[in-house]
């Protein structure tokens, strides 16, 4: 994939920018502060101007059937993955792609899709790497970055061009059919695989499971007592942490 990149002081967020029609396949949209940035479950995303990569890249997987379109986000938690590793950071993807070190995260990932006839048409995969900053607002829940675990500083760019490197190379198995590889490679570095946590359902009750995996359409199974094994889409179930 040849990335385009297209670089801001300031935006509202990436992920607006990055969805005029203008952009496209590869073009990658960076800020360097965001006035508006935004996360999952409708949350604000706060990041210090500067210390931080805050971007997004348009993909347009058109090949992708619409009901498969976990496999993308996998995709692109893996990429992310793959990038800490070179950096020497055991990373975990924490269902569905937050990425986390230890009990900690270090990575947002909001993905906003348009379909069409069934298939994928185009996708704004909006990505906040914590990389330099070391103090977060105390309302931010359980951050670290790159700096707080390695104590060392990092070049924004040389991060920015390690996660395209590493997302160039599972897209294109994604588009080469290698779907089930990308699949066990998710679950490997799924974080709490097979670990008892604690879990808040949508009513507040709070449960004790072990995640088993994700189902085909990204589901989380969860096994409980007894071995019964349930599965929760993204707005049934939150980790405890
Ligand atoms: C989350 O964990 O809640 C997702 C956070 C995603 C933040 C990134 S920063 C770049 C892009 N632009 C946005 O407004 N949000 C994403």
């Amino acid at each position: 994939m040849r990335f385009r990149f297209h670089f801001f002081d300031t935006l509202a967020s990436t992920n607006d920018t990055a969805r005029e029609k203008f952009y496209r396949h590869g073009d990658v949209i960076v800020a360097d502060a965001q006035t508006a940035g935004r996360g999952q479950r409708g949350n604000v995303w706060s990041s210090s101007p500067g210390l931080n990569l805050m971007f997004s890249v348009v993909l347009e997987p058109v090949f992708l059937p619409a009901a498969e379109q976990f496999r993308l986000l996998q995709c692109v938690a893996l990429s992310l993955s793959d990038m800490f590793g070179s950096y020497g950071l055991d990373a975990r993807i924490k269902w569905t792609n937050d990425i986390y070190v230890g009990d900690r995260k270090i990575v947002g990932v909001l993905m906003e899709q348009s379909l069409r006839g069934g298939y994928m048409d185009r996708c704004v995969v909006g990505i906040g790497i914590n990389v330099n900053q070391r103090q977060f607002e105390p309302w931010v829940p359980n951050p670290t970055s790159m700096s707080l675990e390695t104590g060392r500083e990092f070049d924004c760019r040389q991060v920015l061009d390690a996660f395209c490197v590493a997302l160039d190379r599972r897209y294109g198995r994604l588009c080469g059919g290698e779907a089930d590889v990308i699949a066990a490679d998710y679950l490997r570095r799924m974080y709490r695989l097979d670990t008892e946590s604690g879990f808040v359902l949508p009513t507040g009750e709070r449960v004790t499971g072990t995640v088993r995996g994700v189902g085909p359409c990204g589901e989380l199974i969860v096994e409980f007592e007894g071995g019964v094994r349930k599965s929760f889409l993204f707005s049934e179930i939150r980790f405890v942490i």
